[in-house]
């Protein structure tokens, strides 16, 4: 970043080296618009800011267009001295240069949370106040808040799709798709974990601040089941550990870094019984902040909403080996185990708030997240 004054406009993008944050942040930039990516490297490589640049000017070396500016400072999101900083060298006639916020820095390792809640009620919730503050002050009140289907705790357990209106905030003004208006909180029952909270307290923050201050336009995206990977093999899933989520383990049993894959409960009331979820490929995902983004600046009504963000479609963990099997073309070893604690049988979207208000819906398919992730392993070979 050049120290000179730089009045050009920018979206922030905090957590933009990791999974969702560097698809999204690949996204933008083939949007049309400069991003700054902080990132503080905990649980993510500095090589995935290169990564987006080869993908980004793979993208615009086909257009011919030139491709936006992209920064990285890596900085944690809650060093408020450096946050300060950073508005401020993005600030020209005493207004900031920053027309909106993305926040998908957190800790999310749903085990870890339970092991060390105030890691992530710290890092989560402590670190998002200050972080709001900070903002506020400066006059950047464009906020969209990475949320998850884990909002919905137990009520995933009746095995129906999940509306937004299944967890409604009480400061939230919510039409469902009936038109009804809804106060009542509902959801954040059988959340099973501190992780799980810090989305559901998080939502309720952002509720209250854009309820308390007309001028917030705040959005809550809640994804359901985030895989696969860019389609250019250039931008893959790169977590520092080990992974615990379903495809990162299964790309590991396909890399021979883990010798077969645990199935976690054959018992669920489902078709194969095998658990359900609602597995979106990460770059429509990204396309849902995109649009998301473009309705906050051009046309929202001011306070909070939130969009759930999934195919509305489940597959079970079977249908999800039996998928990257015939993709790969490699057998993937797998022993059904026990119930992980903390699983619900079946968690699956109605995504049609964001079709109809966002004018947003998934394109791509399971068999293209698969095959994006086969392109991906075979670059890295
Ligand atoms: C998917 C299915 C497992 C691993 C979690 C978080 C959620 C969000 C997304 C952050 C389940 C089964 C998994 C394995 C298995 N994270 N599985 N063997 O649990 O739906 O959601 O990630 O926002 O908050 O809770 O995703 O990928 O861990 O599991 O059988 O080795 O795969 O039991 O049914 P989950 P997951």
């Amino acid at each position: 970043h050049s120290p000179s004054i730089d009045d050009l406009q920018y979206i922030l993008v905090t957590g933009g080296l990791g999974f969702i944050g560097s698809h999204t942040s690949l996204e933008l930039l083939k949007a049309g618009y400069n991003v700054i990516i902080v990132d503080d490297l905990s649980n993510s490589f500095r090589s995935v800011f290169d990564r987006i640049v080869a993908a980004a000017n793979l993208h615009f070396n086909k257009t011919g267009r030139e491709c936006p500016i992209l920064k990285l400072w890596d900085v944690n999101y809650q060093n408020e001295a450096a946050m300060r900083g950073l508005i401020q060298a993005h600030t020209s006639n005493w207004r900031s240069n920053i027309v909106g916020v993305i926040h998908f820095a957190a800790f999310k390792a749903v085990e870890e949370s339970i092991r060390n809640p105030l890691k992530y009620y710290r890092n989560n919730i402590s670190g998002l106040i200050d972080f709001l503050s900070l903002l506020g002050d400066f006059g950047i009140k464009n906020f969209i808040f990475s949320s998850s289907a884990t909002v919905y705790g137990s009520l995933a357990d009746r095995g129906l799709p999940l509306r937004e209106e299944d967890c409604v905030h009480q400061s939230e003004n919510f039409h469902g798709a009936d038109g009804v208006e809804r106060q009542a909180v509902q959801g954040c029952k059988g959340i099973t974990n501190p992780y799980g909270r810090t989305k559901f307290f998080g939502e309720a923050i952002l509720a209250d601040v854009a309820a308390s201050d007309p001028s917030w336009k705040i959005t809550a995206l809640r994804y359901f089941n985030p895989i696969g990977c860019d389609v250019s093999g250039l931008l893959g899933e790169d977590p520092r550990g080990t992974p615990s989520n379903l495809v990162p383990v299964v790309v590991e049993v396909m890399t021979g870094q883990r010798k077969e894959l645990s199935v976690f409960g054959s018992d669920w009331n489902t078709p194969d019984g095998t658990a359900i979820r609602d597995f979106i490929h990460v770059t429509d995902l990204a396309r849902g902040h995109i649009a998301t983004l473009s309705n906050t600046l051009n046309t929202s009504p001011a306070g909070f909403r939130t969009y759930n963000l999934g195919t509305g479609s489940g597959f079970s963990v079977t249908e999800i080996v039996s998928t990257m099997e015939s993709v790969a073309k490699v057998p993937i070893s797998k022993k059904m185990v026990g119930r992980r604690a903390g699983d619900v049988g079946s968690c699956v979207a109605v995504a049609d708030r964001a079709a109809r208000e966002l004018n947003w819906k998934t394109e791509k398919t399971l068999k293209d997240a698969c095959t994006d992730i086969c392109n991906f392993l075979a670059l890295q070979a």
